[in-house]
């Protein structure tokens, strides 16, 4: 059974799934710990299900190193076979990106290269493009550049706002991270061909990461 930690900033819906997912019959991961940055929604979903929940906040600490650091210390207690990053809104350390991956998978409401950051689905919808979509990465020390894991297409409809949009994008970002989850629990996906280059420079230009 695949233990795993899931980081969130807020409303967690993609956790849900997820909870919702490990809690069949069969499934063959379980999320140990839910951790968040600050006082986030998704806890309340953690909770529903007798999860343990983790809070280290972002602004108490004076670097983003030892924020990492306390999140790191904290989360491990759990000894996760894989963090999860479903909606964390911060770029973590490099030191911390390094200790955990490549067992460190992130989700993203666009297709990635397209569109990273804090801002994927805004982005996406200012660019005027007719499609946009959900991509599941390996996390490296850069802003969603780590290989990709699973990604689809989604459409971008007339009158699209950014909710709507986003909206259409969770639910194939949830059976993404479900079924990557899954993969990776069962060794058909194999985390060690995916070492990353972790410890290069992070490039954290947007002040929401
Ligand atoms: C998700 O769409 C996730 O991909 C996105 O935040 C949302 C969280 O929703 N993450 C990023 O944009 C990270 N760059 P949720 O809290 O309802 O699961």
């Amino acid at each position: 059974m695949l233990t795993v930690a899931v980081l969130i900033s807020g409303t967690g819906s993609n956790l849900r799934a997820l909870l919702e997912a490990a809690a069949e019959p069969g499934f063959p991961a379980r999320i140990v710990v839910v951790g968040a940055d600050r006082q986030a929604d998704g806890f309340a979903h953690a909770e529903a299900f007798g999860v343990p929940t983790v809070l280290v906040p972002f602004r108490e600490f004076e670097t983003r190193e030892e924020w990492g650091d306390e999140l790191r210390r904290q989360i491990d207690v759990w000894t996760p076979d894989l963090v999860v990053l479903s909606g964390l809104m911060r770029l973590l350390p490099a030191e911390l990106v390094d200790a955990w991956a490549p067992a460190l998978i992130n989700t993203h409401p666009a297709y990635l290269p397209e569109f990273p950051g804090a801002h994927g689905v805004r982005d996406a919808l200012g660019a005027g493009i007719a499609e946009t979509g959900a991509s599941v990465i390996v996390v490296d020390s850069g802003v969603d550049s780590g290989p990709i894991l699973a990604q689809e297409r989604v459409p971008v409809l007339p009158g699209d706002t950014e909710h709507t949009l986003h909206e259409r994008i969770k639910p194939v970002e949830r059976r993404l991270l479900i079924e990557t989850v899954r993969a990776i629990a069962t060794g058909e996906i194999d985390l060690a061909a995916y070492r990353t280059d972790a410890g290069a420079a992070a490039a954290a230009s947007d002040p929401l990461i």
